[in-house]
């Protein structure tokens, strides 16, 4: 399976998931980072992996169509086979959805639909929720909305907003390798 990574800021998850191809536990393969943010740290982690990073910022392109058509483009370049949201902070148009029908996977970071949209975590925090967690989701046209494809549960440390991240990231790592495993084998 050919993926290629989205993401806007850190990139733990396209590291997570770099690491579990590497090391076979998942039967794919990252074969193009793309990122619209050029100060993403996604870069840095994705040139010591070796694999291929595009900067594709939409303010480039006269519109979000011409932005999406240049990032078709280079998903074709390097035939990619399925869009792996991490952290990519924009929502996906018609022209990509079109051209990846139900290929395009997102983790976010709440139990949905509880939280969509950003700062899930602060969200949970602030609203005094006990339990959040984690969803792994097929991308449709909105925001956080598609078919869910796994969710894990996790405690809020009570007004901390830190340390609840550190352990929804924690799960992130593991159930999105699991969720893909399991997608792929389909
Ligand atoms: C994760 O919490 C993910 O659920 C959300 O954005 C964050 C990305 O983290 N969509 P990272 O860049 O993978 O470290």
């Amino acid at each position: 399976v050919r993926m290629a990574v989205f993401a806007s800021g850190s990139g733990s998850n396209f590291t997570a998931l770099e690491q579990a191809c590497r090391e076979g536990e998942l039967h794919a393969e990252i074969v193009h980072v793309i990122t619209d943010k050029p100060e993403a740290y996604v870069i840095e982690r994705a040139k010591q992996a070796k694999i291929p990073v595009t900067v594709l910022q939409p303010k480039a392109f006269v519109s979000k169509q011409a932005h999406e058509h240049a990032i078709i483009d280079t998903l074709r370049a390097s035939e990619t086979e399925w869009i792996i949201l991490a952290g990519y902070m924009r929502l996906i148009g018609h022209d990509l959805l079109s051209a990846y029908p139900s290929r395009i996977v997102n983790i976010h970071p709440s139990l949905l639909p509880s939280f969509p949209g950003k700062d899930a975590i602060g969200q949970a925090v602030d609203h005094g929720v006990k339990v959040t967690g984690v969803t792994v989701h097929l991308v449709d046209a909105g925001m956080d909305t598609g078919p869910i494809l796994s969710q894990e549960a996790v405690r809020v440390v009570e007004g901390d907003a830190e340390s609840t991240a550190e352990a929804i990231h924690a799960v992130e790592h593991v159930l999105y390798k699991e969720t893909l495993k399991l997608l792929f084998e389909q």
